[in-house]
């Protein structure tokens, strides 16, 4: 029997939205994220512009907002980087590091990724910590050296009370806006390969959310939250939908309370 921990569900808008458009589905996520039980928990994380905008909206609902990248630096001469107190100014709680677009195209390293997550636990907040293979690495059978070695250069850098506030994402780089999610057997048993190390640091570490992101749909997400080390999902296109987001957090309860 596996144990029941809680879900999370959140939305990843990477470099979509504008004002007029964000408070529509800001609003609609914070009402309907109200109805949902308190097992379930729901963030979104918006472009650094619209903190302020996702803050006056949100404060006060059950949504948390944060931001998708932090500097690996506090402050300085960094033209057009972010800093994680930066973040923290408008009220966030949430920072996605080392999602599979920043590694692929701004060239962040495993170090670089590892060095962020502190960043983000320094200002407070919760490191969303995305691992995840490319398609070449899953057919070459590379898949678990490939996560377990993302995680393990993350873990490397960390206390074992520090890396128990941290979340991890599993989301294989050829699931991210294919339309082709990993199938609920693929991914659990990424999960579980990824609970085991995690657990190999320490007991209270065993139990940090693994959620999965890649073409998570309203269709999907009932099986994929249903298998015993899915513990929520970080979800991109769909969460840009109020009610395919909201579909996709119901789903959670449901997995919750079965
Ligand atoms: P999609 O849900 O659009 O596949 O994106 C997943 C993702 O990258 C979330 O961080």
């Amino acid at each position: 029997m596996s144990k029941q921990r809680a879900k999370l569900v959140v939305g990843n808008w990477k470099m979509h939205g504008r004002l007029a458009e964000n408070a529509v589905l800001l609003q609609a996520v914070a009402q309907g994220a109200g109805e949902l039980p308190a097992q379930v928990r729901v963030g979104v994380c918006v472009p650094s512009p619209y903190l302020a905008q996702s803050q006056s909206l949100l404060e006060g609902s059950r949504v948390a907002w944060g931001v998708q990248d932090v500097s690996a630096f506090t402050h300085g001469a960094y033209t057009g980087e972010v800093a994680a107190p930066m973040a923290v100014d408008f009220g966030a709680t949430l920072a996605i590091v080392g999602h599979s677009e920043r590694r692929a195209y701004h060239r962040e390293s495993a170090e670089l990724v590892a060095v962020k997550t502190q960043r983000v636990l320094e200002a407070g907040l919760t490191p969303i910590v995305c691992v995840g293979e490319t398609l070449e690495e899953r057919e070459a059978g590379s898949t678990e050296q490939v996560v377990g070695m993302q995680l393990d250069e993350v873990l490397a850098k960390l206390s074992e009370q520090e890396a128990a506030r941290i979340v991890v994402a599993y989301e294989p780089v050829w699931a991210i806006g294919t339309g082709k999610s990993a199938s609920s057997e693929q991914a659990q048993a990424v999960h579980a390969f990824l609970r085991a190390r995690l657990a190999a640091k320490g007991a209270a570490v065993a139990d940090v959310p693994l959620l999965y992101g890649g073409s998570v749909k309203p269709e999907n997400a009932e099986e994929l939250f249903r298998q015993p080390d899915i513990d929520g999902g970080l979800i991109g296109g769909a969460s840009l939908k109020a009610q395919d987001f909201l579909v996709i957090c119901k789903a959670a309860t449901t997995s919750v309370a079965g």
